[in-house]
């Protein structure tokens, strides 16, 4: 395809992000693309690095041809629904205690905040940081360190028939192949108090689901 050097106007202008978002412009709101040169293979060409670039800005879940789900970029932007410390599903808990924090694209919860649902499409990041005590003048409680990895959440219903995916990564992970039921999907299906998502520990989030009535109380009960 043609370089962005080649069209009119555009040689020294802008970041690639700008340039892409004027291109856009022009080819769905009417320039003559014949006559800039931009035949229709490099519109298909940029259309597809459009969307992909759009995808993650946006935080949209991005696939490799064969299903696999690739990193979510600059989750950290997104919004910030809480941390756990040291949460654990078995009695006895884990020797060292990690920091887990929750996130959710802005476009996904401004949707949720008009419904108390989650629309399709939506993506959570669980990221797992380790935690330290002593440290510069720290002498008590807990503070965030080096990250352990992260799981990523997907309600699609293109790709999955049961909607919900779950993918492990870590800081060098290319893409992930979704995680077996039995890893991830049951304890969501089964514990999460709004469709898949565990609200119960979201503080900001619940009030919004139970005026909506999308608020499973009875997830709340302790076993
Ligand atoms: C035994 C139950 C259980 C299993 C198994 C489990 N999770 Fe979760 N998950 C939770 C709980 C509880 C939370 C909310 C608390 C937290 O850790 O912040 C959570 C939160 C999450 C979130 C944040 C969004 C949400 O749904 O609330 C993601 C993403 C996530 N888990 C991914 C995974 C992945 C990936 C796996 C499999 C590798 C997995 N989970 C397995 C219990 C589980």
């Amino acid at each position: 395809m043609l370089s962005f050097s080649q069209d009119a106007g555009l040689s020294s202008y802008g970041t690639p992000d700008r340039q892409l978002a004027y291109r856009f412009g022009n080819i769905f709101w009417g320039s003559n693309h014949e006559e800039s040169g931009v035949d229709s293979h490099s519109n298909r060409c940029l259309f597809r690095r459009i969307a992909s670039r759009a995808g993650s800005i946006l935080g949209q879940a991005e696939y490799t041809s064969d299903n696999k789900l690739l990193p979510p970029k600059n989750f950290r932007e997104w919004i910030f629904l809480s941390s756990g410390l040291g949460m654990s599903y078995s009695p006895q808990g884990a020797d060292h205690q990690m920091f887990t924090n929750v996130f959710v694209p802005h476009w996904a919860y401004s949707e949720f905040l008009k419904n108390g649902k989650w629309p399709d499409q939506t993506m959570f990041v669980v990221e797992e940081r380790s935690s330290q005590t002593k440290g510069s003048i720290n002498k008590a409680g807990h503070f965030q360190t080096d990250l352990m990895g992260y799981g990523v959440e997907v309600k699609d219903e293109t790709h999955f028939p049961e909607k919900w995916a779950y993918f492990n990564f870590d800081e060098t992970t290319k893409s992930a192949q979704a995680n077996p039921k039995a890893a991830c999907f049951q304890c969501h299906e089964d514990h999460a108090a709004v469709e898949h998502s565990f609200t119960q520990f979201y503080p900001t989030l619940k009030p919004i689901a139970k005026k909506f009535g999308t608020y499973k109380q009875e997830r709340e009960n302790v076993d």
